[in-house]
């Protein structure tokens, strides 16, 4: 394969990829949500508003990662599956989906995607993968899918089945923005065999607590979208829903944790998960 247009080094601070620090971004609320250093005042200050007002986000986000842990684990383990484009990484903690899927198989290919400065100056810690396998960062918007996978197509092959897991990134994409039809065309490229891992916002569990949520990041300068259970099953058209099917993302799978045990608490948290498989 050649060799692929991958931008791999730190943050331009003063281009495009400047890190803003006067306002909230999502993926450094995200790492405050998950006990991580690399946020900034402006991010703790949302993130400390929203889990006063909407009690389930901080269960449910770290609910949400490991969901990622165990599905990356059960694809790797169980469907064989070696490849990996995850879009909306986010800024790395550990484990990341490339040290889950390259335990399981040292020689897995994994391509990771994001849109935020912060997660490109991270970059670093989520190349550092197997000799065997390959660990690649692309900067880049899942509003541009052609470009992600002009750009993927040099690392990953696609006559071969890929877990494409975009994991907490759709309720940051409005259906006007195009968020059912990226999800479209990336799914049409992958081969047979492939599978889609979803996990997204939900208000169908805890209604206000969401609503209140929403409006915290919206005063923030951050738009979220609340997706249904039937909404989220419009991203699976065309896909076969693996058993449990559309569910809290606490109750896909838990027995397959790292330990075999629920870490996630009991009752549903408001992020829908599922895993579909392309026939
Ligand atoms: C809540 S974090 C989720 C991180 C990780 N997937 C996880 O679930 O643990 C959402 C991530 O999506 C990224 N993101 C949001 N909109 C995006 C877009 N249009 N294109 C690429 N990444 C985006 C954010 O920068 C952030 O890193």
């Amino acid at each position: 394969m050649t060799q692929p247009a991958v931008q791999r080094t730190d943050a331009n601070r003063t281009g495009p990829n400047r890190i803003d620090t006067t306002r909230p971004h999502p993926a450094r609320v995200y790492d405050w949500f998950l006990g991580g250093k690399d946020n900034y005042p402006v991010d703790e200050e949302l993130g400390r508003q929203i889990t006063s007002i909407d009690t389930g986000a901080l269960r449910a986000a770290r609910a949400n990662r490991r969901f990622m842990q165990r599905a990356t684990r059960r694809l790797a383990r169980e469907a064989g599956i070696r490849q990996f484009l995850d879009i909306g990484t986010g800024i790395p903690t550990e484990p990341n989906l490339h040290q889950i899927a390259q335990s399981v198989a040292p020689d897995a290919r994994v391509v990771y995607v994001d849109n935020d400065p912060i997660v490109l100056a991270h970059a670093e810690a989520l190349l550092r993968g197997t000799p065997e396998g390959v660990t690649e960062y692309l900067q880049a918007d899942a509003r541009d899918p052609r470009s992600i996978l002009e750009q993927a197509r040099h690392i990953l092959d696609f006559d071969r089945p890929i877990a494409l897991s975009l994991i907490a990134l759709l309720h940051f994409v409005a259906d006007e923005d195009g968020a059912y039809e990226l999800v479209e065309a990336l799914v049409d490229t992958l081969a047979p065999g492939s599978c889609l891992v979803l996990s997204a916002m939900t208000a169908d569990f805890e209604p206000e607590n969401v609503q209140r949520g929403i409006a915290a990041y919206a005063a923030g300068g951050v738009t979220l979208v609340a997706r249904s259970q039937a909404e989220m099953g419009g991203f699976f058209e065309g896909l076969e829903v693996m058993e449990p099917g559309i569910v809290s993302v606490a109750d896909w799978h838990p027995e397959l944790s790292a330990t075999g045990e629920r870490l996630d608490g009991d009752g549903p948290v408001s992020l829908y998960g599922a895993v579909g498989l392309k026939p």
